[in-house]
């Protein structure tokens, strides 16, 4: 049996600007997506066995059909091979958390186990970014990337299709964050397109808006290099107005963001497509950590207490 991992993440600053080839920094956190892949005798079967949020399963069906296609394709293996496929893990189906991506590199890394393919980290990362079209539509690479290495990185797409920029990042130590789900499943490529639709209409206004994103992802930069938290938590509740400005966020999004900053987090902001899936709240400290974690708990949403700047 052929057996793989991938990491879930946040984004910490420069999701959706990241696909039009802004920078941005992504953490990969202590949850795993985990595959085991079997030769099988008749067709593709997927046993999906993570916990989710409700229907994000049935939802996300066909484009894991779809993903698991392309990453065959790129992997240089027959579609028609026949698999069973098992995912579990620790890191929970909600979106925004890269759980698509987590479990691409999963599969592939058990794919790959279960041939005896000898595939490099760098051709996991492509064939992940293959099968993250599917999810995404246009990627920009972030997840996969964050799925496969894990740690902290400074991320930034290669607009004409060669190496991405990625470069590790590291903070003097890990610092507890309170990841808040809506409960809501979203869709990554109708957020993403939403955007470039956007965009195109209004440059004027979307230009500024990118033009400050990518400021604040460099004050991002030196702030978690100084370990300045405070500077960091600022920048993230900025970058959160400037995602509710490219119009990514959601009335519960914004609910949970204002519910972290009120107990005291030192910023919070969604992470990923938004349209529903996660935010998270910076709380250093366990008790900071405890009393974020309890007020969503009070409100009703789930929630994943967790780190970033873990060395993976
Ligand atoms: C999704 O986690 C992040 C997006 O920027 C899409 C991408 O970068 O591929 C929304």
């Amino acid at each position: 049996m052929g057996k793989g991992s991938g990491y879930g993440k946040v984004i910490l600053f420069g999701e959706h600007f990241v696909v039009h080839g802004n920078p941005g920094i992504v953490s990969a956190i202590d949850s795993t997506t985990d595959a085991e892949v079997k030769k099988a005798a008749k067709g593709i079967t997927v046993r999906d066995e993570r916990k989710t949020a409700k229907g994000y399963s049935e939802e996300k069906r066909l484009q894991q059909l779809e993903s698991i296609q392309n990453m065959l394709r790129a992997m240089g293996v027959d579609p028609k091979i026949a698999l069973d496929i098992w995912i579990g893990g620790s890191l929970p189906g909600f979106s925004g958390l890269g759980a698509s991506a987590a479990s691409s590199v999963a599969i592939a890394r058990a794919i790959a186990h279960e041939l005896n393919m000898k595939i490099s980290e760098e051709k996991i990362n492509a064939v992940a970014y293959e099968a993250e079209k599917a999810y995404a539509g246009n990627p920009s690479g972030i997840d996969n990337t964050a799925a496969t290495y894990g740690g902290l990185m400074w991320f930034k797409k290669n607009m004409s299709g060669g190496q991405d920029l990625v470069e590790r990042l590291s903070i003097e130590e890990p610092v507890e964050i309170v990841i808040g789900s809506t409960g809501k499943v979203a869709n990554t490529k109708a957020m993403v397109e939403g955007v470039a639709e956007r965009k195109n209409r209004d440059p004027q206004k979307y230009n500024k808006v990118f033009q400050r994103a990518e400021e604040l992802c460099y004050e991002g930069r030196a702030a978690l290099e100084f370990f300045s938290l405070k500077k960091v938590g600022e920048l993230m509740n900025e970058n959160h107005r400037l995602l509710q400005e490219i119009e990514v966020s959601s009335k519960e999004l914004d609910l949970l963001v204002d519910a972290a900053k009120k107990e005291g987090a030192y910023g919070a902001k969604l992470t990923g497509g938004g349209g529903g899936g996660c935010m998270f709240a910076l709380t250093p400290g366990k008790e900071l950590q405890a009393k974020v974690a309890s007020a969503f708990k009070t409100a009703g949403f789930e929630y994943l207490m967790t780190r970033i700047g873990i060395e993976t």
